[in-house]
């Protein structure tokens, strides 16, 4: 295929031209698959289109909303956004279950972001620790003018320090600073802060340190990494709630608290089990316009935190209480970035009665639990393919475009019967062919 120069210069029209008649000439249906995703309300269309570059068309997801949640005693209609079937269905009704068991209980540990800049130094690291604290309170004058309105909303940078690596790494340092950015997720805001830091740090330096012992910038960022932006929720019950009788929901009890245990020590089990996790987290991070790769970056960096990857969620068995809670980091935001942009997630918002960044916390940590609650109680019970493959039958009878009865048949037979792609679709053909 031939390469292109100035491919982001074209229409969006010529951009399709391009790929169809370069890259697609094979697939007849690109150019109206590609057209009928455009929205036609050309306000909204172009919204979209300038989120990111060389916008084609939009790439849809489902967005439903899981009822139900009692948090703290106060009712939510969670909204979500997801591709993969079951995940809602087993929210709504963990909401329900624990619900009708005291609700869920939440509380925010910390509200702490990181970001540094890392610098090269070759000079001795006492000279480069006086300088530090020389020049800190000008690292932090130069950058008044960004953090003034955050201090007003009570937030801003809590701390400066200089770390030494160079037992890792060879003349390495870090200016390593804290900041509470709080209902902003902030990263506009850290960035900005730390480049001002390196600007005026390698300024100062520049005068202080004689030519050959310089401070070299290499990078100024945010850590996506947030142990201290943690959130905790939680659900209890005495273990005869759990089943139908006092034995049957102690055996229940053990029999989950077993299985949160081997998510716990076996690393394998852990990185699945956390994935059913993030299945809620992520669907209500992204219907609320946050941004999924950060809180998926964070949260498994803390799952492993203690040098084995491990279970987020944890649950015990204490005095006939069954009690059951995740802690989780999140850095999330509920102003600024997409949440002011994008009307579903202005929608999405809404529906939460426009929580701050505490409260989303609160409510995409019960998301989490929620979901690996489903999960786990599927996994412990049934088996976890019984519920998927009922979701999973309806989206083959969809691919088939099965009609009312041809769906009814199916939903009847597989009641008994596996219901394997192969399966159905041999189902549908032999229904067709009779
Ligand atoms: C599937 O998306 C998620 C699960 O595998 C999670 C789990 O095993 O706990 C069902």
């Amino acid at each position: 295929m031939p390469s292109i120069q100035g491919f982001s210069k074209l229409s969006k029209q010529e951009k399709i031209n391009y790929l169809l008649q370069h890259y697609l000439k094979d697939f007849p249906q690109a150019e109206q698959i590609l057209y009928q995703y455009i929205n036609q309300n050309e306000k909204l269309q172009r919204l979209h289109d300038e989120f990111i570059e060389n916008t084609l068309t939009n790439f849809y997801l489902p967005f439903g909303v899981a009822p139900n949640f009692s948090i703290n005693g106060k009712n939510y209609v969670i909204p979500m956004a997801i591709e993969e079937s079951s995940v809602v269905a087993a929210a709504s009704k963990a909401a329900k279950f624990w619900g009708e068991r005291g609700g869920f209980k939440t509380k925010v540990l910390g509200t702490e972001k990181i970001g540094q800049v890392h610098f090269s130094f070759s000079g001795e690291h006492e000279d480069l620790v006086a300088f530090f604290n020389q020049v800190k309170p000008k690292l932090l004058e130069s950058v008044k003018s960004i953090t003034k309105n955050m201090e007003k909303r009570g937030g801003g940078i809590s701390s400066l320090e200089l770390v030494d690596k160079t037992a890792d790494l060879p003349d390495y340092y870090q200016l390593h600073a804290t900041f509470n950015t709080k209902d902003a997720m902030g990263a506009n805001f850290i960035n900005s802060c730390l480049e001002e830091f390196a600007k005026t740090f390698s300024a100062e330096a520049s005068t202080f340190f004689e030519a050959s012992k310089q401070v070299e910038i290499i990078m100024s960022i945010l850590s996506n990494y947030v142990p201290n932006c943690l959130v905790r929720a939680e659900v209890s019950c005495p273990i005869e709630k759990l089943g139908s009788t006092p034995e049957v929901g102690q055996a229940y009890a053990e029999k989950f608290v077993r299985a949160i245990n081997i998510a716990e020590i076996e690393p394998y089990r852990a990185v699945t089990h956390n994935k059913g996790i993030m299945n809620g987290v992520d669907s209500v991070v992204l219907a609320t316009g946050n941004d999924f790769r950060a809180v998926e970056a964070g949260v498994h960096a803390y799952a492993a935190k203690d040098g084995k990857y491990t279970s987020l969620t944890h649950a015990k068995i204490e005095n006939g209480i069954f009690t059951y809670w995740i802690e989780i980091p999140l850095a999330l935001g509920t102003v600024g970035g997409l949440t002011g942009l994008h009307p579903l997630v202005k929608l999405a918002m809404a529906l939460l009665q426009n929580p701050n960044a505490e409260e989303l916390m609160q409510i995409v940590a019960v998301a989490g639990l929620a979901q690996n609650f489903g999960a786990v109680n599927s996994l412990v019970t049934t088996g976890i393919q019984e519920g998927h493959m009922k979701m999973h039958l309806m989206n083959i009878l969809n691919q088939f475009e099965a009609d009312a009865q041809e769906r009814e048949k199916a939903v009847e037979f597989f009641k008994q019967h596996t219901a394997t792609h192969s399966a159905v679709v041999e189902f549908i053909q032999n229904l067709r062919s009779n």
